[in-house]
């Protein structure tokens, strides 16, 4: 059971303040009764909520696909720089929103943010095998031996070994590379045992799910039902 207020603000209807004032606007209906309190409990999958006659969907969780701009930090909280949690629209903040897994400030591109962690660590887990896709410019020259290297595992300069890599050669000074594990700097450090520096990084794909062409950087966007399952397909 949780108070109306809450279930609303969790749902996107609005702020606390918002919503408090559209349930004493006599605004807000459960199961077809006008309810006045905010404090008012409910289970909100047993029971439906109406705002001004429209009936609310419940969604237990959030799922979000975020075209992440260079320049903001992929954590949920931070003392001096702007968050992904910073940028994005009021009506798709929740409490719990985490980004599944970390882009570097300068990486963009694909993220995803989720207040569901069974989600995120679907994912994240190198065991479950979802391949993360990103596009790098380099400040040399790329070499076929490279692709070798990357599928054998790269041993980084600190001795950790990294998983198979898929690595995709665009052209001189680019390529796609596939990973699906996510150590910290990893594509970066990568490139730099084989004498490379990236000098540019994006994310185009997550298992299955690509960056949707027509969501300009910074912008956010809840995922569909088929995007949230096509990240575990055609992975
Ligand atoms: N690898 C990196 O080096 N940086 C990122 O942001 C993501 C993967």
């Amino acid at each position: 059971m949780e108070r109306l207020d809450k279930i609303l603000v969790s749902q996107g209807v609005g702020s606390r303040r918002e919503v408090q004032k559209l349930i004493k606007k006599k605004s807000v209906t459960v199961d077809g009764d006008l309810i006045l309190r905010p404090e008012f409990k409910l289970d909100p999958e047993e029971s439906e909520i109406a705002v001004n006659g429209q009936a609310l969907s419940f969604k237990k969780h959030i799922y979000i696909m975020l075209n992440k701009p260079a320049g903001v930090v992929s954590a949920t909280k931070d003392n001096s720089q702007k968050t992904v949690l910073d940028i994005l629209p009021e009506n798709l903040k929740r409490k719990g929103l985490a980004p599944v897994g970390r882009l570097d400030k300068d990486t963009e591109g694909l993220m995803i943010l989720s207040d569901d962690g069974d989600f995120a660590h679907k994912i994240l887990s190198p065991k479950k095998h979802i391949y993360k896709r990103y596009f790098a410019r380099l400040d040399g020259g790329l070499n076929t031996e490279m692709i070798e290297n990357f599928k054998n595992g790269i041993e980084l300069s600190d001795g950790e070994i990294c998983l198979p890599a898929k690595l995709e050669i665009a052209d001189k000074n680019s390529a796609y590379v596939e990973i699906c594990e996510g150590k910290f700097h990893q594509v970066k450090k990568m490139f730099l045992t084989q004498g490379l520096s990236v000098i540019y990084l994006e994310r185009v794909k997550i298992g299955g799910l690509e960056l949707d062409g027509n969501l300009h950087r910074g912008e956010a966007r809840e995922l569909t039902n088929y995007e949230k399952t096509a990240i575990f397909i055609g992975k």
